[in-house]
């Protein structure tokens, strides 16, 4: 089948504003959008610039906005996008570095503010800290983020205040505060009580439709607004 590509472009040190670029390619219903990204960079424009590495759907590089959704280019199939009309654009509510790479750092500084590392100062026992299969159940959905950013870049309170810290970070918050053997919940649930916090949250459900791990993001923003309210993270 023949695709058309509508790719959204732009160069801060040379162009005045974005643009986009149209390119017609051969592809297959099971071609992913990454295999066609990878096809015009290869052999029609070299300066197209897109984040990847896995390519499998581990690392969370190649999220960006498909027909309007925010995907992994190299999850998506072209089959699945429902049209032969493809626009593709970077994630929305972070700066453009170049074309579809955007500056994750704001992202990461969301993420690096809610202590996303265990905390527990007791003295180690001689073999592992021991946790029943309930326990690490508690927060089993939250461990499989993979740092794409879909999320946060779908949510419109993260549109409208940058400084809301995005349901990302509070995934991974939630990975720790319901973890029975970390110590640092009541700071963490502080850090998320703050006016950019979880209650930025007005229960939208973007982010939960746009997670290629398929985690119930929603449902764990509710469990820490709870603990928040309950002083509680049983
Ligand atoms: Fe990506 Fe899902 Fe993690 Fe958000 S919660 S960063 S969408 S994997
Ligand atoms: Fe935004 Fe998700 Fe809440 S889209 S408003 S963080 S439910
Ligand atoms: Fe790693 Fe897509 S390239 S998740």
């Amino acid at each position: 089948m023949q695709v058309k590509l509508k790719i959204f472009r732009y160069n801060p040190e040379q162009d005045k504003k974005p643009h986009y670029e149209r390119y017609q390619v051969e592809a297959e219903p099971t071609d992913r959008v990454l295999d066609l990204l990878e096809y015009v960079k290869g052999n029609v424009d070299g300066t197209l610039s897109f984040r990847r590495s896995c390519a499998h759907g581990i690392c969370g590089s190649d999220a960006m906005r498909i027909n309007g959704v925010n995907y992994l280019a190299c999850k998506v199939l072209v089959k699945d996008i429902g049209s032969s009309n493809i626009t593709i654009q970077p994630l929305l509510g972070l700066r453009v570095i170049k074309d579809l790479i955007v500056d994750m750092e704001p992202f990461f500084e969301h993420y690096r503010s809610v202590m996303p590392y265990l905390v527990n100062d007791q003295t180690p026992p001689s073999t592992e800290r021991l946790q029943s299969p309930e326990e690490r159940e508690r927060f089993d959905d939250t461990t499989k983020c993979i740092l794409c950013a879909a999320c946060t870049t779908s949510c419109p309170s993260f549109w409208g205040n940058e400084k809301y810290v995005g349901p990302a970070a509070i995934v991974t918050a939630h990975r720790f505060i319901f973890d029975s053997r970390d110590r640092a919940a009541s700071e963490r649930l502080k850090i998320l009580n703050d006016q950019f916090g979880v209650y930025r949250c007005h229960t939208i459900f973007n982010c939960t439709l746009a997670c290629p791990r398929e985690i119930q993001i929603t449902t764990a923003i509710g469990e820490v607004k709870k603990a928040i309210a309950t002083g509680s993270v049983d």
